[in-house]
């Protein structure tokens, strides 16, 4: 099993669309997607956001798995191979980073998932109580979320020591159609509150009005996170597709998969915050104040709240053995670690790499990067998703649209086909859409992050 030459396979076509699914759904669907269109004004971010997802995310989904599975390798050694002796391999290394870093803070937004798996069942029962403090009372307390993160660290540092498809695989096969029917029963609850329709309208009437270079850079960004994309866990993945496994239709069914439960978490939440009288930008806390106060207002809320944050925080495990699995195959494959020492260590590191974005809501609350004014999570999460994967997903867009060429992209990619062929349209996105596009969103979007007013 961890001998250094076997690489496993998915063990079905649906292997790869499952766990490349579960990567992909996760706290930026349910979590990062509300209070980002939130934070960005609603509807109008929404559209935008919808436009990155075709024209970046889907061509870039394409490229990371046709990476993938030619190379059959890590995002480094899948560079490597693809261009021996060249300093391209850095991209890779970059994203082995960036998975790092993402997977640091992912943990701890996680721990409160966990957290509220029984914080819901005390908030949703008690007759009068303020939803927003028992959210900050979780966060800004020192230990108990580091409880939780390290539990939650634990959780997946087992799956991915277990390896890739009895670790991985078995996990999301059972998920998604119990996250899918939660949701629906969420969005009826919401949307029939007295007073949802507001929240409706925010969500789906447009008014382009305040859009300016921030909000781009916010959808670009979401759009990277909220697919995985940027960092090499799609390449990872694609890594683990079995030879005559097709790429664009795999690849459309995820980008829909997560579009999909996104704008449903959206559906869920706007409604009932404008319901319910919350702040539409309320920041990360943002489910975690509105949901459970919708639960308080349900019958058998205590059930269903419980279900949801059993299911959230079971997306966010199927999402964060993605991140540890890009650097845990790194190690396995370029340094010869075994799977197990590999998952422990990295595991370990990447736990105390996290701490200061948790403390930043207690003792390290002063903290703030010059210029940025946000806490320590929003801070990570920043670099993380404005600069680290947009640059990842433009590098290895240049550098397979033309170092190792979009050609032979193109005839690897249709070396097997199903009901999507690519072809000069993939072309012209990847060489001219997606490097454009993203270059002109980070400069204008990081340079109005510091400059603007
Ligand atoms: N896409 C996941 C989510 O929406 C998070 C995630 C998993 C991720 N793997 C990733 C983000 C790789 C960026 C890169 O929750």
């Amino acid at each position: 099993m961890q001998g250094v030459n076997f690489r496993e396979s998915w063990a079905t076509r649906m292997g790869f669309i499952l766990a490349a699914s579960g990567s992909a759904v996760g706290l930026g669907n349910i979590w990062r997607f509300p209070y980002m269109t939130g934070e960005h004004g609603g509807a109008a971010f929404l559209v935008i956001y919808l436009v990155a997802i075709i024209l970046i995310g889907y061509p870039v989904m394409i490229n990371e798995i046709i990476v993938g599975r030619k190379t059959n390798r890590n995002p480094v050694g899948a560079f490597k191979a693809l261009a021996p002796n060249s300093p391209w391999w850095l991209v890779g290394a970059l994203g082995v980073f960036t998975g790092f870093v993402i997977l640091s803070y992912y943990s701890v937004v996680a721990g409160w998932s966990l957290a509220y798996i029984y914080k819901v069942v005390l908030s949703t029962t008690a007759a009068e109580i303020d939803h927003a403090d028992v959210f900050i009372g979780h966060i800004t307390s020192v230990w108990e979320p580091i409880i939780w993160q390290a539990i939650f660290m634990i959780l997946t540092i087992s799956i991915i020591a277990a390896g890739v498809v009895r670790g991985i695989q078995r996990w999301v096969t059972i998920l998604m159609p119990a996250l899918l029917v939660l949701l629906v029963i969420l969005i009826i609850r919401a949307v029939t509150l007295p007073g949802a329709g507001e929240g409706l309208t925010y969500y789906l009437q447009p008014n382009f009005g305040d859009v300016g270079p921030r909000t781009f850079l916010g959808a670009i960004s979401q759009a990277f996170f909220t697919l995985s994309l940027g960092m090499g866990a799609i390449i990872t993945y694609g890594s683990y597709l079995r030879q005559k496994d097709e790429i664009p239709g795999n690849a459309a069914s995820v980008v829909g998969l997560d579009t999909g439960i996104a704008i449903m978490a959206g559906l869920a939440i706007f409604p009932a915050v404008f319901a319910l009288g919350f702040a539409p930008d309320g920041g990360p806390g943002l489910v975690f104040i509105t949901l459970p106060a919708v639960f308080a207002e349900m019958p058998m809320g205590v059930l269903f709240g419980l279900l949801f944050f059993i299911l959230l925080s079971i997306a966010a495990l199927t999402s964060a053995i993605s991140l540890l699995e890009v650097v845990t195959a790194w190690l396995i494959d370029e340094k010869g670690w075994s799977r197990g020492s590999a998952a422990v260590v990295m595991g370990i590191i990447i736990f105390v790499v996290g701490l200061p974005t948790t403390l930043g809501y207690s003792v390290l609350s002063d903290v703030t990067f010059p210029g940025l004014g946000m806490d320590l999570l929003d801070t990570y999460d920043w670099f993380a998703n404005s600069i680290f994967l947009p640059l990842g997903g433009l590098l290895t867009a240049i550098f397979v649209g033309y170092i190792w060429g979009a050609r032979n992209a193109v005839e690897e990619c249709n070396r097997t086909s199903g009901f999507i062929c690519l072809g000069n349209w993939w072309i012209i996105l990847i060489r001219y859409v997606v490097p454009v596009l993203i270059l002109t969103i980070m400069i204008m979007g990081i340079y109005d992050t510091f400059f603007g007013d």
